[in-house]
């Protein structure tokens, strides 16, 4: 059966972009069609300045939005990554296996140091190896697909290029994984800044749509997006990257194509009007049922316990194979 393997990081609450991207087709799709686990990865969330209590509530939030999303611990594993040392004990041997140019050339490393910097922080070593952490997330599992946004297709390409190298030097030890996106909202862009990803640690909100943002707040988010000169509706996420968002976000809500749908308008307002409309009612039964989860805090913890367990014993015997196969003395 093929296994799907995908995470999450708490650094902020969850966002269009991250449900669009990432959430709702796990829980659509992937975790019908496959043997699927779905991470919050806690551990790249301490890559940038943190704070710890902070970090504890989102991650419990996370977690209680993957569920109120849809996924169905019946039929897939949700855990939290520091929770099964897997993780950590992988990435080592992949930081032993990757090069310093490669994990300096990803354009989040890129990104994040310059914001870092900007914010007058030091960058932390771990931001560096990141990538790694990524790479023994997914190669733990024998992933064969990684469905994600945009952005995080070039951290798979090089768990890839990792994962090919590990077996030529050492012996068929972990499974190609390759990334799966959606064919609409790959990358959401910020409301407010077109030209940039929806990002839920962006300091500026008023482009960000939250999961749980209140109707009203969407309303008036999706009112105020920057649009572009020129009143025509097309799709041109070139010459019109704020209108063609809108035009991405309201086909992925109604499971059309941008393209067709940019023929029905002929002015921005109805668009906007539309797409708010749309985003609140697909947010409503997330919404919803997050509150109700979240006033059982026990019964999230009991999912988490359980995927935990179920997570380590599927990783524990290939990142064992993995130790043996680099020349690691097994345990006598
Ligand atoms: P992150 O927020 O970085 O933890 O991302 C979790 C998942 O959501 C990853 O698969 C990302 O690629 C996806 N994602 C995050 N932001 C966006 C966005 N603006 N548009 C589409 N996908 C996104
Ligand atoms: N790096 C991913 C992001 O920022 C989160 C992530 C960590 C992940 N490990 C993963 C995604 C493994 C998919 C598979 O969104």
């Amino acid at each position: 059966m093929t296994r799907i393997f995908s995470g999450v990081k708490p650094t902020g609450h969850l966002t269009l972009g991250n449900y669009l991207g990432a959430v709702r087709r796990w829980a659509a799709e992937d975790q019908h069609r496959a043997d699927a686990l779905f991470c919050v990865v806690d551990l790249h969330a301490l890559t940038v300045e943190h704070d710890p209590a902070r970090v504890r509530r989102l991650s419990r939030q996370a977690a209680t939005l993957l569920l109120a999303a849809g996924l169905d611990p019946q039929r897939c594993t949700v855990f939290v990554q520091s929770h099964v040392d897997e993780h950590t004990r992988l990435a080592y041997l992949m930081e032993c296996t990757a090069s310093d140019g490669e994990m300096r050339r990803m354009i989040q490393y890129k990104e994040k140091t310059a914001s870092e910097r900007a914010r007058g922080g030091g960058v932390r070593l771990s931001l560096l190896t990141y990538p790694a952490l990524m790479a023994a997330d997914i190669l733990a599992y024998g992933t064969d697909e990684v469905p994600v946004g945009e952005d995080q297709a070039q951290h798979v390409e090089l768990t890839r290029d990792l994962a090919v190298r590990f077996n030529q030097r050492y012996g068929q030890t972990f499974v190609i994984p390759r990334t799966t996106q959606p064919k609409v909202a790959a990358r959401v862009m910020d409301l407010q800044d077109p030209t940039s990803k929806m990002g839920k640690s962006h300091a500026r909100t008023a482009g960000i749509i939250y999961l749980l943002d209140e109707p009203e707040a969407v309303r008036k988010k999706v009112m105020r997006a920057v649009t572009d000169g020129g009143s025509d509706v097309v799709h041109d996420r070139a010459e019109r990257p704020g209108v063609a968002n809108l035009l991405d976000v309201l086909a992925a809500c109604t499971g059309g194509d941008p393209e067709k749908i940019a023929g029905q308008y002929d002015s921005y307002g109805a668009l906007k009007k539309d797409t708010a409309e749309a985003v609140v009612e697909l947010l409503r039964p997330v919404r919803e049922r997050h509150a109700e989860l979240a006033a059982d805090p026990a019964s999230v913890d009991a999912v988490l316990r359980d995927g935990a367990e179920r997570a380590r014993a599927m990783a524990r015997p290939r990142v064992d194979e993995a130790y043996r196969a680099v020349g690691l003395l097994p345990p006598v």
